[in-house]
């Protein structure tokens, strides 16, 4: 019931947003393009239906209608804030001309100038078209390496290097190059662990390996592992055993509500993201027994959970040294980098909880994929690297 509610809700957002996309292309475009325009809109969610239907062997095809599905939805996700603006500016507008008309004027509308039509059109195109270009670019063609360090108490050894990196989110759409540079670069680090913070895809291993997305992967063989954490986008794929599968092949061990203590460097525990236990007909086990006992007690530990507000602080109050979580994706795109500052405690960086007995850090990543499309605006894919001393 509620998710048919949500998907009404979804609907009637929808119809009220092309009812004013209708009436902007009546003030803007030029009635020739006015059809093309308002048809674009309607029928190109259809790209995300055929996507979603085709097989997974459709490499090709799903490709493309991928692309066509990213494009509209940046476009929609751009078009929500400019809408919510729209409806500002109607209501100023309003006050406006009622207030010219008391004055006994007539107001004047210099966006409604016919001989413009063609310019303005051309004009928000070629916006579109550059914002697409650059918001590609930053998020598929860069990266940003973000850099901690924190001081445990428990004075290891020697500095535990960790590399960690969250919502790769595979698709139709991901290249197998983004990979090499992920590699490239945990490499250059050196890490003596290797962490993922979830949500690894959102196709199934067909077209992963298909597209060689996470060949890379073969190479990178630190010293304590390569260890993962699921994401709520590991509930949501048909067959969602196969890419956890897929991962285990190329030497990467899931922590399912558990914890691994490695050749007493560390200890880490990767917690049950909510999604894929609600799934599996599972409970989420409470981070009490999920602490490493006896001697390891000693240890620096380390809590992998993909959602940040589920339990940074509840981790560090247990005894977590450091707490990684990603899901957020810093927004991805504007304005959504703002919406997410005011949802959660930590959307993106680094925070210390604790107190004089017991401190540990929470770091949040905005990830080194992306969800949806491959956009990013005021914000960047990334690799994390932790220095626990
Ligand atoms: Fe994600």
């Amino acid at each position: 019931m509620p998710s048919m509610l949500l998907l009404c809700l979804v609907l009637l957002l929808f119809a009220l947003m092309f009812g004013r996309w209708w009436h902007l292309l009546s003030e803007w475009v030029p009635p020739r393009l006015r059809t093309a325009a308002g048809l674009c809109f309607a029928l190109l969610p259809l790209a995300m239906l055929g996507n979603f239907l085709l097989p997974q062997d459709q490499v090709v095809l799903r490709t493309v209608l991928a692309a066509v599905a990213a494009l509209w939805m940046f476009g929609c996700s751009l078009f929500l804030p400019v809408w919510i603006l729209w409806e500002l500016s109607r209501i100023v507008k309003r006050v406006a001309a009622w207030r010219e008309r008391r004055k006994g004027r007539l107001p004047v509308n210099v966006w409604r100038n016919p001989d413009l039509r063609y310019g303005r059109a051309a004009l928000a195109l070629l916006v579109f078209a550059g914002l697409a270009a650059f918001a590609y670019v930053e998020c598929d063609w860069s990266h940003e390496v973000r850099e901690y360090e924190f001081h445990t108490g428990k004075n290891p050894e020697r500095p535990l290097r960790i590399a960690f990196f969250s919502d790769l989110h595979f698709d139709a759409l991901y290249h197998p190059g983004r990979t090499e540079r992920l590699v490239e670069e945990i490499e250059a680090f050196g890490p003596d662990v290797v962490l993922f913070g979830g949500d690894l895809a959102d196709v199934d291993s067909a077209l992963v390996s298909a597209r060689g997305l996470g060949d890379a992967f073969a190479r990178l063989r630190p010293p304590l592992g390569i260890w993962a954490t699921t994401g709520n986008h590991e509930a949501y794929l048909p067959r969602r055993e196969l890419m956890p599968a897929w991962a285990e092949k190329r030497g990467w061990t899931w922590l399912r509500d558990s914890t691994a203590c490695l050749e007493g460097k560390l200890c880490v525990t990767g917690r049950l993201d909510p999604n894929v236990a609600a799934v599996e007909g599972l409970a989420r086990a409470g981070i009490e027994g999920l602490r490493p006992a006896g001697a390891d007690t000693l240890l620096p530990w380390i809590v992998l959970d993909h959602q940040p507000q589920l339990g940074q602080r509840e981790a560090v109050e247990a005894g977590a040294d450091l707490v990684l979580s990603g899901h957020t994706h810093d927004g991805q795109t504007f304005p959504w980098n703002l919406v997410v500052r005011l949802i959660y405690e930590n959307p993106h960086g680094a925070l210390v909880h604790g107190d004089g007995k017991h401190r540990g850090m929470a770091v949040t990543s905005s990830g080194f994929g992306r969800w949806g499309f491959p956009f990013r605006l005021g914000t960047s894919p990334e690799i994390v690297f932790v220095t626990l001393r």
